[in-house]
């Protein structure tokens, strides 16, 4: 790999790492590892986990394990318009919408155990300098081009508008209120200039066609370059070095790219004349890795140390990502990279393809996902690590089902692994003083078993090498399940009082390879890992021994073995089922989506002042309050207090008193007969001398006031979710 002029590369000390190289002679490559910058407008599903981040952490822990010098570089992705669409919707502004969701998202990865040494985010100053330095290098050199492009643009709302921003008929099929990038009817793509009778979303107003200066990235100069380059990476992932070979050669090939936009949100375009221009989202954002890795090294005490991995040619710069990202790691951000000059180029780029869930693809906007942060209120962290190891997307889409993880979890890690260390560890305790028995002559099938215990690490190290973490997976739950079949045909229960030397040897085995378990379990079950080596009664952590120390000789003969527990316990069938309904019941009909995103009525744009949601809570939480159909059959108001109305509701059998906050906008009359939502488990409060049994739901908005009705005759005392 060459490295061009540009950033100087200082030649560093010696690191930890170097000194951890020489004092076990392991190897000491240098790995600088990135997963895709997730977008700062939502929360995290499985889907992301499975592609671009379990697998890049498994990868990182693994190579540490090895020796090797790892950095692990992440961050949200804070700028596109998909983001200030939605602030606008919500009435925020960008930054604050981005503000949310970047905490949620830092929160899940390390809950989840996610170890980046950076997560960052691309709203920082830090980054809009890095992102500016690199457009300002590549302009220098004179590459990038200038041209006039035509675009909407809503005098009223004073915006250039995005494709998604303009609506009117489809030029194709003439079908009203098509959104201006895609018809949903033909499914044509649309030119937003040739949509007929153009509208803003925003506003409603009629947009004018006006030029706008845009730069131009020529991509299609780098083609032949890309080319080669990618030849020389005969051994990347199928799906990645087909879809280049597909945009070589499709059409007109690679073609130049627009790396700027007229948008208020964005890292600022630094040339004169600019003002309301920004990068390209998609230019900024890989930038990213660098200015995360930056970050980084000001954080460690050392800010010139970023270039000890983005500029030593000797670094093997590895990108976790989803198959939607392959064009921009594989062709534009490194054609970026070659332009500027003085990056390593990427090393890898695992691409994996995608993960359903129930047979359905995952959708944000149907709300039909598994949120991460909302499996870790219910599951612990290392049940899914181990079931999304096990169906991997690596070669193509695989699905999650909540059946499958149970059976992965209750069949796999509580049956073979757990039982196999369980029964391992409380056998040695019971009946050779909680100590590592003496090793005897071994017979066939300890040498057997040994023979497995010494191939596994190699075996499973390889697989993690490629990037096969499914295999992986398997290769480590097949050492325990090698160790319950040892134990089975040793029965130790027997040979401990007819051949007291034999069952010695049979434990000492089996604990030593829970010791090596202990090891192979680090990348892909790290807490499970720690929670077996403090069971083993070794100080620190797994994780602070190599990989080659899994080896079937590594505990001296008489350890003091520490306290068994229970690894995994069963996942009952009532969980599995339970949440089954909360992904059926939260999801929206596809319909519904459809009709929610045609045009909104005309509205005079306006800052909206609902106030923001708050915090997610569990459906568990939510499950707790219980709401209820009520009939009222009396309303009166109360002498002194203009304000509240005292209500007779019928709840089922049941007769309530409620003091409800509604006089100002309802006559009492009004209110017989009407069935209304209230909140049927509150403790009772006294108002006014009156006890109310409840609270009934109303929205208001400042002045304003609407109770909450039904939709439909149901009978009082029924239950609302
Ligand atoms: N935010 C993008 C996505 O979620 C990924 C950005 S990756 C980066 O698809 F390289 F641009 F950072
Ligand atoms: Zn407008």
């Amino acid at each position: 790999m060459t490295i061009e002029g540009g950033v100087g590369c200082p030649v560093s000390g010696i690191t930890r790492q170097q000194l951890f190289q020489e004092s076990t002679g392991l190897p000491n490559q240098k790995f600088l590892v990135t997963s895709a910058l997730p977008y700062a407008n939502g929360p995290l599903h499985l889907g992301h986990i499975a592609g671009a981040y379990l697998p890049a952490d498994v990868f990182v822990r693994y190579q540490r394990l090895k020796g090797n010098d790892v950095l692990f570089i992440c961050g949200s992705d804070e700028h596109g318009t998909a983001i200030t669409v939605q602030a606008d919707s919500q009435g925020v502004t960008p930054q604050a919408l981005v503000d949310r969701h970047h905490a949620v998202l830092k929160k899940s990865f390390e809950d989840f155990g996610i170890r980046f040494d950076n997560y960052s985010r691309t709203s920082l100053p830090l980054h809009h300098e890095t992102s500016q330095e690199f457009f300002l290098q590549i302009h220098r050199k004179g590459v990038l081009v200038r041209r006039a492009v035509k675009q909407l643009y809503c005098p009223r709302c004073q915006l250039f508008l995005a494709d998604r921003l303009i609506t009117g008929t489809c030029p194709h099929c003439q079908q009203p209120g098509a959104k201006g990038d895609q018809c949903e009817k033909c499914g044509k793509p649309i030119d937003p200039l040739e949509i007929r009778g153009a509208q803003c979303v925003r506003c409603k107003s009629q947009p004018e066609a006006r030029e706008s200066l845009h730069w131009f990235f020529p991509l299609d100069r780098y083609q032949e370059r890309l080319r080669e380059w990618l030849a020389s990476k005969p051994h990347w992932k199928a799906n990645v070095l087909n879809f280049c070979k597909g945009v070589f050669e499709s059409g007109k090939g690679l073609e130049e790219r627009c790396i700027t936009r007229d948008l208020p949100w964005g890292v600022p375009l630094p040339l004169p004349d600019s003002a309301g221009k920004v990068l390209y989202v998609w230019f900024d954002a890989p930038i990213g890795y660098i200015s995360s890795t930056k970050e980084w090294a000001a954080r460690t005490g050392n800010p010139d140390r970023w270039k000890e991995y983005w500029c030593d040619p000797t670094v093997r710069l590895v990108h976790f990502i989803g198959k939607d990202n392959i064009f921009f790691h594989a062709l534009l951000f490194p054609a970026m990279l070659m332009e500027h000059g003085g990056f390593v180029l990427p090393d890898q780029i695992p691409a994996n393809e995608f993960l359903n869930l129930e047979g359905e693809k995952f959708s944000t906007s149907r709300n039909y996902a598994v949120w991460l942060h909302e499996y870790l209120q219910r599951f612990p962290a290392d049940a899914l690590r181990y079931s999304l190891a096990r169906i991997a997307p690596e070669a193509k889409d695989t699905d999650f089902s909540w059946r499958e993880f149970q059976g992965h979890h209750n069949n796999e890690l509580a049956d073979i692994l757990g039982n196999f260390i369980h029964r391992s560890l409380t056998f040695a305790g019971r009946y050779f003083g909680n100590r590592l028995p003496v090793r005897g002559p071994p017979d066939a099938s300890d040498s057997a078993f040994l023979d497995a215990m010494e191939k596994a690490p190699g075996e499973m190290g390889a697989l993690l090498d490629n990037f096969q973490v499914r295999d992986a997976a398997v290769r480590m739950m097949d050492l325990a399940r090698a160790g319950n079949l040892y134990f089975d045909q040793q029965q130790p229960w027997r040979t401990r009082r007819e051949n007291p030397e034999r069952c010695a040897t049979t434990l000492h085995l089996c604990v030593q390879a829970c010791r090596v378990l202990a090891t192979l379990t680090q990348p892909i079950l790290p807490s499970s890992s720690d929670a077996l080596w403090r069971m083993l009664g070794l100080p620190g952590r797994a994780a602070d021994h190599p990989w080659v120390s899994a080896d079937p000789r590594a505990l001296p003969e008489g350890h003091a073995l520490g306290q068994p527990e229970i690894l995994f316990r069963k996942i009952e069938d009532s969980m599995i089922e339970a949440e089954i309904v909360r992904l059926k019941s939260m999801a929206r009909p596809a319909e519904a989506v459809a009709s929610a995103t045609s045009p909104a009525p005309a509205v005079q744009p306006r800052k909206l002042e609902v106030p923001l949601v708050t915090e997610t809570i569990s459906y568990d939480e939510f499950a707790r309050l219980d709401l209820r159909v009520a009939e009222v059959v009396a309303a009166e108001r109360i002498a002194g207090a203009d304000k509240l109305l005292k209500l007779t509701v019928r709840l089922g059998p049941e007769t309530r008193t409620i003091v409800a906050g509604i006089a100002l906008h309802y006559a009492p009359e009004s209110l017989l007969g009407r069935r209304i939502v209230v909140v049927a488990n509150l403790k009772p409060a006294r108002i006014r001398g009156v006890e109310s049994q409840g609270m009934l739901l109303a929205a208001s908005e400042a002045e304003k006031l609407a109770l909450v009705t039904l939709d439909g005759a149901i009978e009082s005392g029924s239950q609302v979710r």
